[in-house]
């Protein structure tokens, strides 16, 4: 009995696992640039589950809502105009570890520090135009996610292959 309770118990915890979601936005110089697909493709192929997308010009008011930690950085005014310079890619992914694994994929926030094969390392040079955002925590991906998406705009879906992703 105890037994089946743990295993019932860990088979739940592996799935709310899996259920973690992370905000990954492509910045207007990775829209420019032609890269949305690029980036998308890498989320895809890893086996992450595309959650919520949309394509938006985001109000200086909003970006400055995002960025609101970085508000007394001496770069912060440039951060805003420059996501404010036009339209954006926000996204949700989810999956297990989604979060680290999101900013690993992205690489330093410096692309002089990224190593390639991450995306900010194959694809840009300068930490003013690093072409992507993914949030740094759980946290933050939460609040993130509420500032970005209603809730009727996250998806719920179930993949067809993810017994084949997760076992
Ligand atoms: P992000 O939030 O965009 O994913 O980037 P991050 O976590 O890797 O880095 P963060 O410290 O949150 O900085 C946000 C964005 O601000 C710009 N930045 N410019 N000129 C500078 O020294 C400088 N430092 C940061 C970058 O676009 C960075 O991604
Ligand atoms: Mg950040």
């Amino acid at each position: 009995m105890l037994g089946t309770i743990l295993a019932l118990f860990s088979i739940i915890s592996v799935a709310m696992a899996n259920k973690e979601r992370t905000f990954i936005m492509v910045k207007p110089d990775g829209v420019q640039r032609g890269l949305v697909g690029k980036i998308i493709e890498r989320f895809e192929q890893k086996g992450f589950k595309l959650v919520a997308l949309k394509f938006t010009w985001a109000s200086k008011e909003l970006l400055e809502k995002h960025y609101a930690d970085l508000s007394s950085r001496p770069f912060f005014p440039g951060l805003v105009n420059y996501m404010n310079s036009g339209p954006v890619v926000p996204m949700v992914w989810e999956g297990l570890n989604v979060v680290k694994t999101g900013r690993q994929m992205l690489g330093a926030t410096n692309p002089a520090d990224s190593l390639p094969g991450t995306i900010r390392g194959d694809f840009c040079i300068q930490v003013g135009r690093n072409i992507i955002h993914g949030s740094d925590a759980v946290e933050s991906a939460e609040k993130e996610i509420a500032l970005w998406f209603t809730e009727k705009e996250l998806v719920s879906w179930t993949p067809a292959a993810t017994n084949w992703v997760y076992e």
